[in-house]
Parts: C-alpha cells; structure tokens; sequence
C-alpha cells in the first residue's frame, strides 16, 4: 500500500524549473558550464557550492537579471526566452538583500508592493501569516532583526503566487535562531503549499537540514543532484563499525578471530561489519565476549561521516557515481 502511494506521488511530479544545457560566459570567462537540472512543486532544492562556484550567477540568469548565453530555462513551463514575462511571473525571488523601505512598516511596505502588482489585502494577509510575522507586522521595518527583514522579503515574493520561490543564500548573517524560523518556513511553503523553493548555500550542514535534494555545483559545472539520503548512502560504504568498551580488550582480542577489529586501548577497540546482517553478527560477538568472561559495558555505533566532509569530497572528486 505505501508504495503505491510512492509510486503515485513520483509520478505526479511537476517540474516548476528546469535548466538544461545552461551556459554564460561573463567578460571573457566561461562561468557556466552545461548545467543541468530540475526542481519540482513541492520541494526544497539547495543549490549548494563554494564560494565562486556560480550560484548566484546561475540564479541571475534564471530570475532574468543576466541573458542565457546558451541552453534554455522553463520556469512553470514557459520558456524563459519565448515566454519571457509569463515564465518570470512564475517566479519570486530574493537575490541581494531584499529591498524595502526602513521608515514604513512590514504592512505598508507590502502594500507598496502589492498595489503595483494588483494583489488584494487577502492576499497580504496570507503571506504574512506564512511567514509568521502577523504580530509585527505594522512596526517600522527599521526596528526589524535581520531575520524578520528576510522573512518580509520572503512575504513580498509570494503576493504575487509564485510557483518557484528562489533565494540567494537567505541565510547568510543570520542567526543560529533566524536560521532555523527560516527554514521551517521555507520547508512549510514547500510542503504544505506545494511551491517549489529553491535555496542556495555553501553550507552541507545547513542544506542538510533544510533541504529535500541537493544539486552540487562546482567551477561552474553541476556534479550531481543528490536526496541528502544518497549522499550519506555513496558515501558511507559498505561497512558499519561499532566501539566496544570493556574491562580487558586485549582478551577480549583473542576472541575476535574471524572478526575485522582495530585495539584503540586497554579498553576499547573498534569492530568493522559489512552490510549483510550485521545485528546477527554483533549478537554473536556479544554473546562470544560475554560467554568467554569479557565484561561488555557498551556498544556503540561509531559516528557516521560527517555530510560536510561529503560534500567536500563529492565536489574534489568532481562527483560520485550512486546508483
Ligand atoms: N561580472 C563578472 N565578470 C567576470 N566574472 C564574474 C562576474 N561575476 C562573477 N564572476 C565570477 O564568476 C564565478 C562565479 O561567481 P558566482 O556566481 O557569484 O559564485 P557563487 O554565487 O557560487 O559564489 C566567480 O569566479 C566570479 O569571480
Ligand atoms: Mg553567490
């Protein structure tokens, strides 16, 4: 039953961006090379990379801010070269900081906003509620942290009901608390509104969190787009190690014939498992150690690789394969 239900909604995916064959070239340097991906209705896609790495000049040519020197975009199924007003209509955005008047309030500044956009005072009232600002909503935007400002920002490029919200490293500056509002309301617009967010960021740890898939990009070029799930998966091999810690390892060493281990002290050392039934064969030991007079105080899990390592290696190495 459930994976029917999976299968459904896979199918029922739409593509609210796709970038194909995406190349620019800025004064005389080639930035772009042949990116290629595309980002569906309901999903938060981070577009992570280093610094340098065409993030921003990627999403200026999405957001029609820099010309496409070869390949074409779809934003909402327009063609961004044919379709010019319509397919960035599907868009709202926030590149630079977001614009806004610091002496008017959140709500006047969004009125502002609205009236050039024929947005109705419904509407200004919903995205506010989005984004969670309804009870500050008429204090002067000066008197706003730097997080409420990105959220109001965020409140603007909704009015006009976009499909594709695209944010330029929204978190950056911000703090460990405006960090984590943000994100839930970028996952809830995504989830619960079905708009497809787009968010870039040189974080893993940050994507990580925020973030159904992950396109890496690197020097230009797209290396792979990843469920942080993936990642972890290609990265983490075909062996589980556990830490056992007991009173006398170097007897406990004598039992571990058959057994891939490495002694850390006098009272630790680390098993390696491959995949297949490792519980089976951690209840063997355990039993072996137990039965032979090892006092056995803990197993535990060694901790996984780190996804920031991953990232780092996935953008070294130019890719991984996962499959
Ligand atoms: N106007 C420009 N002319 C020449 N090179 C540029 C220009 N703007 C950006 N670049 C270069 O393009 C590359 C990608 O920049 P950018 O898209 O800003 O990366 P990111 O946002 O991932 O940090 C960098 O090497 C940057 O120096
Ligand atoms: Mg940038």
């Amino acid at each position: 039953m459930e994976e029917n239900i999976k299968v459904n909604e896979a199918a029922t995916k739409t593509a609210a961006l796709t970038v194909k064959n995406l190349n620019k070239t800025l004064g005389k340097r080639h930035i772009l090379h042949d990116i290629n991906f595309e980002a569906y209705a309901g999903e938060v896609f981070g577009f992570l990379g280093p610094n340098g790495a065409g993030k921003t000049t990627t999403i200026k040519v999405i957001t029609g801010l820099l010309d496409i020197d070869e390949g074409s975009i779809e934003i909402g199924g327009y063609n961004l070269k044919k379709h010019y007003e319509k397919a960035l209509g599907s868009i709202g955005s926030i590149v630079e900081n977001p614009e806004m008047y610091k002496h008017l309030t959140g709500m006047d500044n969004l009125k502002l906003y609205a009236r050039i956009r024929g947005v109705s005072q419904e509407r200004i009232d919903e995205v506010v509620k989005l984004v969670g600002l309804s009870n500050r909503i008429n204090e002067k935007t000066k008197r706003y942290s730097l997080g409420m400002r990105q959220r109001l920002g965020v409140a603007q490029a909704l009015l006009h009901r976009p499909q594709l919200l695209l944010l330029d490293e929204p978190t950056n500056g911000l703090d460990p608390a405006g960090i984590k509002e943000l994100r839930d309301i970028l996952k809830t617009l995504a989830h619960e509104e079905n708009i497809c967010v787009l968010v870039s960021s040189h974080l893993m740890s940050e994507m990580e969190l925020m973030c159904d898939r992950v396109g890496i990009i690197n020097n230009g070029r797209m290396q792979g787009v990843y469920t942080v799930e993936e990642m972890i998966r290609a990265n983490a091999g075909d062996s589980s190690e556990f830490i056992y810690n007991v009173d006398n390892a170097a007897k406990a060493a004598e039992l571990l014939e058959g057994v891939e281990y490495t002694l850390t002290d006098d009272t630790h050392f680390d098993v390696i498992f491959k995949v297949e039934n490792v519980e089976e064969k951690l209840a063997e030991l355990n039993r072996r150690l137990i039965e032979n007079g090892v006092k056995l105080y803990t197993v535990s899990p060694k901790e996984k690789k780190k996804l920031e390592d991953v990232f780092i290696e996935i953008t070294q190495s130019g890719g991984v394969q996962i499959g």
